[in-house]
């Protein structure tokens, strides 16, 4: 299995203090709302997309500091998602990082609030953290991206989609774009998120960093997909089988397993070659591509 290089896991603990930091402490009112909050968000979760908004900088020779909150941000809104997309009208998961998802735990009004405060608090630290020290033209552009991969264009799009065609047969090019919107769009969001807090102004690696974005977006879909029908539910710490027990649209499933490899490995490469015009300040970058086609979990 591919590692995570040491700064990676130093980033994920960085991101891990940022989120308890950023989260209403359980113990102001209403008490049961923060708490599930923090019980979805906080101790669970590779934190892919802070790590490549991290990554993204470090490739831009940007600071972490002014990354903390954008990294933040865009996890909130997947935490929400994941929040969402484990209800009973959705994929009626009982299990996420290994404990009870929050509608479990909780209960199904306090999931769904708990997922719009987090959606709310997401747009609210990009718009107002002292911690986020750039101009509020640029501050405006990083909410724009987000709200615009957040919504019925981007993850939420995607979600509809999926429950549309949930036991239906999709052309790949269909699948593709439901895959597309409903992660990849939070995948490309979080390095951009990076490029326009770094202020970069060279399309050229502006449009380089895109392309890799959505090519890793992509593989990270196609590799949940494949995990569900290879991994194990103690390693994935969310039930496998599930897409086959909902009868869910996937690579697997449209093209077979090999098939289905094959697809991530492409996306692997053609995301690696994208970093080219990079040197070794992207080697996070391309760590994380690697992880991501080759991960368990
Ligand atoms: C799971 O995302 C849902 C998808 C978008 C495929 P992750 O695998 O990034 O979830 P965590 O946060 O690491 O558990
Ligand atoms: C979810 O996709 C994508 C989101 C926007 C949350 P899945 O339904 O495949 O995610 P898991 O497998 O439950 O994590
Ligand atoms: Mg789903
Ligand atoms: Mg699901
Ligand atoms: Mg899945």
């Amino acid at each position: 299995m591919a590692q995570l290089s040491t700064q990676l896991k130093y980033y994920q603990q960085r991101i891990e203090k940022v989120l308890d930091s950023v989260l209403p402490p359980a113990t102001i009112n209403p008490a049961h709302l923060h708490e599930a909050m923090r019980y979805s968000v906080l101790g669970g979760g590779k934190r892919i997309r802070p790590l490549l908004v991290y990554a993204t900088g470090e490739a831009l020779g940007i600071d972490a500091h002014i990354l903390d909150i954008p990294a933040a941000a865009v996890e909130l809104i997947h935490v929400y998602s994941l929040i969402h997309d484990d209800l009973p009208a959705m994929d009626d998961d009982d299990l996420r990082h290994n404990k009870l998802t929050c509608h479990k735990a909780f209960d199904e009004a306090t999931a769904i609030l708990a997922g719009d405060a987090l959606q709310a608090l997401s747009s609210y630290l990009l718009a107002h953290s002292p911690q986020l020290s750039i101009p509020a033209r640029q501050r405006l552009h990083l909410i724009e991206l987000l709200t615009m991969a957040s919504g019925s264009r981007g993850m939420a799009g995607g979600q509809a989609i999926d429950l549309m065609s949930t036991g239906q047969s999709l052309s790949e090019p269909e699948l593709e774009n439901m895959h597309i919107h409903k992660t990849g769009a939070l995948i490309r969001a979080a390095v951009q998120l990076a490029v326009v807090a770094a202020g970069e102004t060279s399309s050229h690696r502006k449009e380089k960093l895109d392309h890799y974005a959505k090519c890793v977006g992509l593989a990270f879909q196609v590799r949940d997909d494949i995990l569900d029908i290879e991994s194990d539910t103690e390693t994935l710490g969310k039930p496998q089988g599930a897409d086959i027990a909902l009868d869910k649209v996937t690579y697997p499933a449209i093209m077979g397993l090999q098939n289905a490899r094959e697809k991530a490995l492409h996306l692997y490469t053609e995301a690696i070659t994208q970093l080219d015009a990079f040197g070794s300040e992207a080697d996070n970058l391309r760590n994380i591509a690697d992880f991501i086609v080759k991960r368990l979990k």
